[in-house]
């Protein structure tokens, strides 16, 4: 695996490729992002990972110099999933000067969800995707289900600019249990790793009961939000939306039922497609 730090080089070296294939990450990686490298490898015919802490959406509270750095693990997971190029600029080199000009996503998208609860999250998201696809040029990028809502911002911000890069959804990993995977269970301590299966078994059970035709979702939303609270989580949403624009339901668009909550001092998200 080829580790480059700047852009030029990287335009040089992938100068070749017709058909880059790109992930775009934050490091500190799991089973989740390497499943996503496997699947960007049968997609193009080189596959690029970049490891960039986007400082840009991080809200004021939310730490961004404690997110971990994990670079050595990183790099042998990236290497044995099969990655050929990892980009890892620093700050200096992909935000020179502060980022006056960003890219704001549609506020019907973007405002709601994981964006009322996190205002400005997805402008940052938004910003930083595009300077990378800027700087590899993927005519392919993955995005994991597990931050649905990012994925369908993406989709819309590629569809509205016309760029050349197709959007491909990756499945979510699940421990065994049913835990989504992600960065964030490593700061759950033992009593809450056992706990934080409930958020998925939530999900599961909204899920069979929409299915199994419930017509007052407000109601389900509610008691789900309940049962959580009732044991001890701080939920900020748990719903059911339209997959293709995270609406409320209509009769027959397919659905998605979408949860955040917070566990202690960890914040979860998840999300079932029914
Ligand atoms: O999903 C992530 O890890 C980040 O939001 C992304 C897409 C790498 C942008 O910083």
């Amino acid at each position: 695996m080829k580790i480059i730090h700047g852009i030029a080089e990287l335009r040089a070296h992938l100068g070749g490729y017709r058909k880059p294939a790109f992930v775009p990450t934050m490091g500190n990686l799991h089973q989740g992002h390497l499943s996503l490298v496997r699947q960007a490898r049968a997609l193009g015919d080189v596959t690029v990972a970049s490891i960039f802490v986007n400082r840009l959406q991080f809200l004021p509270h939310e730490d961004f110099d404690r997110y971990p750095r994990t670079w050595e693990a990183d790099c042998a997971g990236l290497q044995g999933a099969g990655c050929d190029v990892l980009f890892a600029p620093d700050e200096h080199e992909l935000y020179p000067q502060p980022q006056t000009c960003t890219v704001h996503p549609a506020a019907d998208l973007a405002d709601i969800l994981e964006g009322q609860f996190r205002p400005g999250f997805f402008i940052g998201v938004s910003t930083v995707v595009m300077k990378l696809f800027a700087c590899v040029q993927p005519r392919v990028a993955v995005f994991g289900k597990k931050d649905y809502q990012q994925l369908l911002v993406i989709r819309h911000m590629v569809r509205q600019l016309a760029l050349p890069v197709e959007i491909v959804a990756g499945e979510t990993q699940r421990a065994p249990d049913g835990l989504a995977l992600s960065s964030r269970n490593a700061y759950l301590d033992a009593a809450q790793r056992a706990e934080a299966v409930q958020l998925s078994l939530t999900l599961r059970q909204m899920a069979s009961r929409v299915r199994a035709g419930i017509q007052d979702v407000a109601g389900l939303e509610r008691e789900a939000m309940a049962a959580l609270a009732a044991r001890g989580w701080e939920p900020d949403y748990l719903t059911v939306r339209r997959r293709a624009d995270l609406l409320p339901p209509t009769p027959h668009a397919p659905l998605v039922v979408l949860g955040a909550a917070r566990l202690g001092a960890t914040r979860l998200i998840d999300n079932l497609e029914i």
